[in-house]
């Protein structure tokens, strides 16, 4: 269900987002990227993976020990599988999805030691392939509270700060993972989010583990999907992801799919529940807007066009060529532009 909707709704802005990277526009505004915010064992990678279609490590206990940013790359033509996995001065390359997992996990024991540590340097996953659309999501450290044996006292505040180095950007966008059995009003993520986003312009709230809600609460859950426990101007979504035992019987991801629309198509309360909110990405668009208008304005001061003066057109070019060249691009990428906003 969420894949549907963030396919019609978020799709063309990610789309959008690529061809502005492809034209460069990354050197003069910074371009959004997903990061993830929950508690621990709250279902992060497990959306993340949902999202991405890559398999990566989950499971009990503290797993994301590094900040991990899944940059995907969609390949236009051909075939194959390619990741690049960086961190450091290391960078592999491998073929096989199912290595991810590894990989991921002996670059967080080299960056973080053995054992529950967490270290906020970066791990950066390309992934290139005919089968991912392109998007930039960060995967990061759960909340916790409590050390676990082998943790120093403060883990909790090296976590949040750690989180708040990337939601605190205004490109992030930031989903907040909050489990269905838990008390959604109380969630120390929401608070985080809302903290850096208050007027929540930025920040969606992703319900997971439907099949875990306590007998009872459901209506609870309905409340608060629709926005009557905590406001948030982006709203909620619900999914349902693969638990522990479909993992351990290797449910595919096709299947976890098909299960989860089953899920909520019988579901007695879920199944009416269609509302999704992931419509705009309003700060980038004014972005693009204020820009628009500069560079428009800029364009306006070469009425003249381009310089006359042979030695200062550049060795190859005459004027009818550069004429031609600003005008194509110039429309070509307004068309694009206003395709989508
Ligand atoms: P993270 O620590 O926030 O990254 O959480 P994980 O994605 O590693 O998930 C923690 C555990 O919850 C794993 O065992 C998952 O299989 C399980 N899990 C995630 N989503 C769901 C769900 O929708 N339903 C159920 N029953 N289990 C889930
Ligand atoms: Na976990
Ligand atoms: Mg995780």
């Amino acid at each position: 269900i969420f894949l549907q909707q963030w396919d019609a709704q978020v799709r063309p802005y990610i789309e959008m987002i690529d061809f502005m990277r492809q034209i460069g526009i990354e050197r003069e505004l910074a371009l959004p990227s997903i990061a993830v915010v929950g508690d621990q064992s709250s279902g992060k990678s497990s959306v993340l993976e949902a999202l991405s279609g890559v398999a990566l490590p989950r499971g009990s206990g503290i797993v994301t020990r590094c900040p991990l940013e899944l940059k995907l790359r969609k390949l236009n033509s051909g075939s194959g599988w390619t990741a690049i996995i960086s961190y450091n001065d290391v960078r592999e390359t491998f073929h096989d999805p199912a290595q991810v997992e590894s990989y991921v996990r002996r670059a967080q024991n080299m960056l973080a030691g053995d054992g529950v540590g967490i270290c906020d340097d970066l791990i950066s996953l390309e992934i290139t392939s005919p089968d991912v659309c392109n998007l930039t999501l960060i995967d990061l450290p759960g909340i916790t509270r409590v050390p676990v044996k082998g943790q120093p006292e403060d883990i909790g505040d090296q976590i949040r700060r750690l989180i708040l180095k990337f939601i605190a950007k205004k490109e992030t966008i930031n989903l907040v993972v909050v489990p269905c059995n838990v008390d959604v009003a109380t969630t120390e993520a929401l608070r985080m989010a809302q903290g850096v986003d208050p007027d929540g312009s930025r920040t969606l709230a992703i319900l997971t583990k439907p099949d875990l809600v306590d007998k009872g609460a459901e209506a609870d859950i309905l409340q608060v999907l629709q926005g009557k426990v905590v406001p948030l101007k982006k709203g909620y979504t619900i999914v349902r992801c693969r638990g522990q035992s479909d993992i351990n019987e290797n449910v595919s991801l096709a299947e976890a799919t098909r299960q989860e629309k089953e899920f909520f198509a019988n579901h007695v309360h879920f199944r009416y529940y269609v509302a999704f909110n992931l419509a705009s990405l309003p700060s980038l668009r004014d972005q693009i807007h204020i820009h628009l208008s500069a560079v428009r304005f800029e364009l306006k001061s070469y009425d003249d066009g381009p310089p006359l003066e042979p030695e200062r057109m550049g060795p190859y070019l005459s004027k009818n060529h550069i004429d031609e060249i600003h005008s194509k691009q110039e429309s070509k990428v307004e068309k694009r532009i206003y395709e989508y906003i």
